[in-house]
């Protein structure tokens, strides 16, 4: 039986940066999030429809930080000395951040956003702009043949029908290939109270406990997990067909496992403590907040995130509290937030002298930030930031 256990009222779409125009018909749907009793697995209660977040005007693109470019550039490499693959393929490829470390012959891109797998097309790479499913596979098998390696970031939990999309990747790899997936980590979640890892996107935010039940009803077996940083948090996933006997088994799959029992994620109470720590956080963000803006404190956010849209229409935050936004990313400047409706503009032009606070919406980025904006933080501008509790750093 699947168990609500949050509620963060009603979302829009994370990635619908607006224009004063798109104001009187934004889509709002309601975010809640549930606990299968039975597999394990944590997702939305209501799914919305993968066109409506997936389309030609995707903004996020993953080679705009240095961080993930350098994570991928690694994954990339590794996976060239371990597997040494001749064929691969990314599923969710976006701007290309993986895929250029390989030669134009050694990989096949699939990118349902239009804009993006455009990009890819232009650099070269065979990119196929369509949804994950058993008849592109099927497709990609035509055209190129059973695959080596399939390589995934931050796509598989977006997608509703795991069932579908694991007996995609079956008829898409050959017998001894590996998938390789990574995705935000529920325990991590958990642990940090980053409950803005829940957003329309995020269908499912995936455990190993439940990732091992699933892969298995596919014939899949996890063989290795890895514990990445990125995004708050992440864990990459290798699997082999469970017919394959050659590869061992690394004992990082039950370490993982037990961390994840000894947090007890496998019991309801875990989602329930979550929630209660949830509400916290919320009370505490608008106390501060208000509290500094009575003192006559200008607060910005830092980073247009698809988690910081969550906290905003969770805690009812907008230019009340908060003056804009500032992000690197030029597609999303001069827009809206979605659902806040507060302006984003480019660093340059916002992140100056004028600022007090900046609350990190790209808070896993904050190596990077940190790194970056020592000008602000030498001459007294603080960050906020809610994880793993709210605070003033
Ligand atoms: P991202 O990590 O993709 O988070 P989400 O998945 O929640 O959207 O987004 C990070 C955003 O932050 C992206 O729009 C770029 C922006 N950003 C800055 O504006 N400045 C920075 O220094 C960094 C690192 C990111």
């Amino acid at each position: 039986m699947i168990k609500k256990f949050l509620d963060l009222g009603r979302q829009p779409i994370t990635n619908a940066y607006l224009t004063e125009n798109d104001l009187s018909d934004e889509f709002l749907f309601h975010l809640s999030v549930g606990f299968d009793e039975e597999t394990k697995l944590v997702s939305l209660m209501e799914f919305v429809k993968p066109q409506m977040m997936f389309n030609d005007t995707y903004a996020h693109r993953a080679s705009m930080s240095a961080t993930m470019r350098e994570s991928f550039t690694e994954i990339a490499l590794s996976i060239k000395q371990q597997f040494k693959p001749a064929k691969v393929l990314e599923i969710g490829s976006n701007d290309g951040v993986f895929i250029k470390n390989f030669n134009k012959d050694e990989i096949v891109a699939l990118e349902p956003c239009g804009n993006l797998a455009e990009m890819t097309k232009q650099m070269g790479y065979e990119t196929y702009p369509y949804f994950w499913n058993t008849e592109i596979a099927k497709k990609i098998i035509k055209n190129h043949g059973k695959m080596d390696i399939v390589y995934s970031a931050n796509t598989l939990c977006h997608i509703e029908d795991l069932k579908g999309v694991f007996e995609a990747l079956n008829i898409v790899l050959n017998d001894s290939g590996v998938l390789i997936f990574e995705d935000p980590s529920l325990y991590d979640l958990l642990r940090n109270t980053s409950y803005d890892q829940f957003y329309d996107e995020h269908a499912h935010l995936f455990s190993v406990i439940a990732l091992k039940d699933i892969l298995s009803k596919s014939n899949f077996e996890i063989f290795k997990v890895e514990n990445l940083a990125t995004h708050g948090g992440s864990n990459r996933i290798y699997a082999k067909k469970t017919s394959t006997h050659s590869i061992k088994i690394d004992k990082s799959v039950e370490q993982n496992i037990q961390k994840e029992l000894d947090f007890e994620m496998d019991k309801m109470t875990a989602y329930d403590n979550f929630a209660q720590r949830v509400k916290t956080s919320k009370d505490d963000l608008i106390s501060l907040l208000t509290g500094l803006k009575r003192q006559g404190k200008k607060i910005i956010s830092y980073g247009a995130t698809y988690k910081s849209t969550t906290i905003f229409n969770y805690c009812r935050i907008g230019t009340d509290l908060i003056d804009y936004i500032t992000d690197t990313t030029p597609n999303k400047q001069g827009k809206l937030s979605p659902g806040s409706h507060i302006p984003i503009i480019s660093p340059e032009e916002g992140f100056n002298d004028s600022v007090d606070y900046a609350f990190l919406g790209a808070w896993n980025f904050y190596k990077e930030i940190m790194n970056k904006e020592t000008e602000f933080i030498n001459r007294g501008g603080k960050f906020i930031t809610h994880v793993p509790h709210v605070k003033v750093l």
